[in-house]
């Protein structure tokens, strides 16, 4: 019986999947609740010998704002990158919504990331696509239909605050504002984390203080932001938690601290 045999079971995954998805589950009770990442004695290798993070245990709760400084090198990119799946941790292991990471198989893997949003230091605008177009274009991909679309990016589009730029190609916005134009492209799939990975890297100090309002903004919304920063400016102002890494370790986390190395 041919049909019968490609139900598979009742999420119609392939066995191995499914035993995954139970190691999830199980695994998922040992999170607390309001806990939204968790790394677990956590480290990270390169090549088999260069260690970039090591004995990295920490929780970030649902609705933080969390900064991650440290010197170049100390590991930032590497963290969000294992929160995002781009890396996987050599050794322990990090939650998402309680799920282990190394349990989501690589075609659910979309899926996790769609949940959070990134914003990098090299806005990857298109060039030949307006601000809205190239909100909207994020959408396209993913299948939205054109009645949400419409209705959906003017929304985020007045949210990050250009409205009256929807028209403009990046090539006539400024830094600060392109940069708010993928930060609304980070929105789209209305994701419960953002990782912004030095946002605010080619911004002159007033724009950068508005992207720092905005990912305020975009936290008091209830969005989960995870900062990566060397601007001392940047950190202070969003006064959130900071968690310093020096070659690959936490050396402090201060609930409400201020850009410093310990
Ligand atoms: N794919 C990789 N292969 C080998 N080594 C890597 C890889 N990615 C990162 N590293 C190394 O891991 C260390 C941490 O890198 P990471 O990019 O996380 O630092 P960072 O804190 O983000 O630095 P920066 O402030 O310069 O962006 C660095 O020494 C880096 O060279
Ligand atoms: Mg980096």
């Amino acid at each position: 019986m041919e049909e019968q045999g490609e139900i598979l079971n009742e999420n119609n995954l392939e066995p191995e999947e499914q035993q995954m998805e139970d190691v999830a589950e199980a695994e998922e009770k040992k999170v607390a609740d309001g806990v939204i990442i968790k790394l677990d004695n956590v480290k990270k290798s390169f090549n088999g010998d260069f260690t970039a993070l090591e004995d990295i245990d920490l929780e970030i709760q649902e609705g933080e704002f969390v900064s991650i400084v440290g010197a170049s090198g100390a590991g930032k990119s590497t963290f969000l990158k294992l929160i995002y799946a781009e890396e996987m941790p050599t050794e322990g292991e990090v939650y998402f919504e309680g799920k282990p990471l190394s349990a989501i198989s690589r075609r659910k893997l979309p899926f996790h990331r769609r949940r959070i949003g990134t914003v990098f230091q090299d806005f990857k605008l298109l060039p030949k696509k307006t601000a809205f177009e190239n909100v909207a274009y994020a959408m396209e991909v993913s299948g939205a239909p054109t009645e949400e679309i419409m209705e959906d990016v003017p929304q985020i589009l007045d949210i990050v605050g250009l409205s009256d730029k929807m028209d403009k190609y990046p090539r006539e916005l400024s830094g600060g504002e392109q940069q708010k134009v993928v930060m609304a492209r980070a929105l789209i799939h209305k994701p419960i984390v953002i990782i912004a990975d030095e946002p605010t890297g080619n911004l002159d100090p007033v724009a950068s203080l508005e992207i720092v309002k905005l990912l305020l903004k975009i936290n008091k919304l209830g969005t989960t932001v995870i900062l990566a920063s060397h601007d001392r400016e940047v950190v202070n102002k969003a006064a959130k938690r900071v968690i310093v890494l020096d070659r690959g370790r936490v050396i402090c986390d201060d609930a409400r601290g201020k850009y410093k190395m310990c």
